[in-house]
């Protein structure tokens, strides 16, 4: 934590300055107040008759001194909130910055629900905690022990009583930490749970409406809820508990100053004044052992969120960035040399042995049944994952020699889930290129078969786009991805079943264009339709993560069953599909 608070340390030390002043003020009072009442009121030291001219210095002092904390206490605000926001806004970027470096192993590891929980609420926690530190240490610390100073050099026998009271106070205070601590890691964990359901259920509020599962989400959400209430009531009812009994103790000790004073006092070995400022003092002491038990929340939760932060930062990525910057003589070739792949944490091999080349300028479309592993193998060629055995060659070299970003950057792709983002349909389109001009947009959106719908729209390209292009269908939003695609000056063209939402005509007019528009392009077609793979060069049948034919549409219909099925699946008969 230190690496982010160096940073800001002078913040904290200035707010911890004005801190100090802010109780000097608050320890000095009750000694001016003793001057008021002993001297002005009671005129102790003038035979018993009271000096209102006393009473007026001495009250305008104490207005002084109220200010001049007050000021203080409202500077030690300003500076602390500086140090510690400063410093989780730093944390909360680097986090950020983290997680955007990270795999998709490590995404599906901590889920998105966990993740946002970590990168808001517990960055904020931590920097709470910071602030309750500079805050209330260095205040808890100086009213607690510069009570017991004062109350000693008012009197001894205050100090001792008040001495006696406070080890049962710690005692208390230990016992409820003790029983609180497991609590804190559980809350955050439930919280996580609650923003994990939260997330599903509004990104997929459709699909909860269209399956009439609003009440069994309802329920879901309540039990998560439920739990973490729970959690939350164990905690009032440890602190409920502890709070009042702590006071208690405090009010014994000032029953027994009252009873011990008065004697003092007929005695002559005390004054009013002086209990008054006895019983000021024990009250602080009070106020400080509570701050005690905040600040021990605060630190504590705080403590376990920074260890939730530190989870997400310490997170190693399984996958190594090579340093090969990807300037390479061949462009556009690919191969997979005995390739099979597990995803991380399942037993189920998603590929198996696959052997596969693609040549340069070359369309190779991939078919077959949906879970047969089309979408793993675009998963590995962009290199979302690595290979559990064999390896794949993108220009002649290993994609684990490429740095990251070089590597994707020789493709355009369409990804099977089109993801739009709130901007406009431009700014959609010209994504993964800064700087593209208006009329490289309109190609590519033409290329797409999108210009006449975003043209029709009534921004045009300014049109917005909703959170995720709630407001644009399906096809929409596929032809939106493709022109995003087309758009990227790349040497490879993917679209995972990118044109599945379009009507055949239009499918067939986008192809078309395609082709005239990058024809030195590789392109990898995964499509479900055979009107929309037999166009390509070579078709690969893949099935139970094998390639189990590859070739043209006469060889595969002549050779491979699997093909066969699909193909007569579709057309119906035997004559037309052949
Ligand atoms: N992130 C993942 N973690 C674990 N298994 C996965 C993951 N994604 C896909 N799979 C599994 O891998 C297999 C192939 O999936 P996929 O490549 O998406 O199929 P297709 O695109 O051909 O429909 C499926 O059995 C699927 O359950
Ligand atoms: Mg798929």
């Amino acid at each position: 934590m230190w690496h982010y608070i160096r940073r800001y340390v002078h913040l904290a030390v200035i707010a911890a300055l004005f801190m100090v002043g802010e109780v000097l003020v608050d320890l000095f009072q009750p000694a001016l107040m003793r001057q008021i009442v002993d001297n002005g009121v009671l005129g102790l030291n003038s035979g018993g008759v009271g000096d209102p001219g006393l009473i007026l210095r001495v009250g305008v002092w104490m207005a002084f001194v109220v200010i001049l904390g007050g000021a203080c206490g409202s500077l030690n605000n300003v500076f602390t909130h500086m140090c510690c926001q400063s410093m989780g806004n730093d944390l909360r970027k680097d986090c950020f910055k983290k997680i955007m470096s990270f795999s998709f192993d490590q995404m599906d590891r901590f889920g998105a629900g966990s993740l946002i929980t970590r990168v808001t609420n517990d960055v904020n926690q931590v920097s709470m905690l910071v602030g309750q530190f500079i805050r209330g240490v260095v205040r808890t610390g100086m009213l607690t022990f510069g009570s017991i100073v004062c109350l000693y050099r008012l009197s001894a026998v205050f100090g001792n009583i008040v001495l006696c009271a406070l080890p049962f106070m710690l005692a208390c205070l230990i016992i409820c930490i003790r029983s609180a601590t497991p609590l804190f890691s559980r809350l955050q964990a439930q919280l996580d749970k609650i923003n994990d359901i939260l997330q599903e259920d509004i990104s997929g509020i459709r699909v909860v409406k269209a399956c009439v599962r609003e009440v069994y989400e309802k329920l879901r959400f309540g039990k998560a809820n439920g739990a973490l209430i729970k959690t939350q009531l164990k905690f009032l009812v440890i602190f409920s508990v502890m709070n009042p009994t702590i006071n208690a103790l405090m009010y014994i000790a000032v029953t027994v100053i009252l009873l011990k004073g008065s004697v003092q006092v007929v005695e002559g070995a005390a004054t009013p004044g002086m209990i008054m400022a006895a019983i000021t003092y024990t009250t602080q002491l009070l106020q400080g052992v509570l701050m005690l038990v905040m600040i021990f929340q605060t630190i504590s939760r705080g403590y376990a969120s920074w260890k939730r932060v530190r989870e997400v930062m310490d997170s190693e990525a399984m996958l190594r960035d090579g340093n090969f910057d990807g300037r390479t003589d061949v462009r556009g070739e690919l191969e997979f040399r005995d390739v099979s792949f597990c995803y991380p944490g399942s037993q189920q091999p998603a590929l198996r042995h696959i052997h596969l080349n693609v040549r340069s300028g070359e369309t190779l479309a991939v078919i077959g049944p949906t879970g047969s592993g089309k979408s793993t193998l675009v998963n590995l060629i962009l290199r979302f994952y690595d290979t559990t055995e064999g390896e794949l060659l993108v220009d002649g070299v290993d994609v684990r020699r490429y740095r990251q970003t070089a590597l994707r950057d020789k493709f355009g792709a369409a990804l099977q889930k089109s993801e739009l983002f709130s901007v406009s349909l431009r700014e959609n389109i010209a994504w993964g290129v800064s700087g593209a001009d208006g009329n490289a947009v309109a190609n590519a959106a033409h290329t797409a078969q999108a210009a006449s719908f975003v043209e029709a729209s009534p921004q045009g390209y300014d049109t917005l786009v909703a959170e995720r292009g709630a407001n644009l269908s399906g096809g929409q939003k596929q032809r939106i991805s493709i022109a995003r695609a087309v758009l990227k000056p790349a040497e490879f063209l993917i679209f995972d079943d990118s044109s599945s939402a379009l009507d055949l005509k239009t499918e067939a007019a986008l192809y078309d264009a395609l082709e005239a528009a990058r024809p030195e392009c590789t392109k990898i077609l995964i499509a479900q339709r055979i009107a929309t793979v037999r166009r390509a060069d070579r078709i690969a049948v893949m099935d139970q993560g094998a390639i189990v034919g590859c070739g043209s549409h006469q060889e595969l219909m002549e050779s491979c069953p699997v093909y066969r099925d699909i193909c007569y699946s579709q057309m119906g008969n035997e004559e037309e599909a052949l």
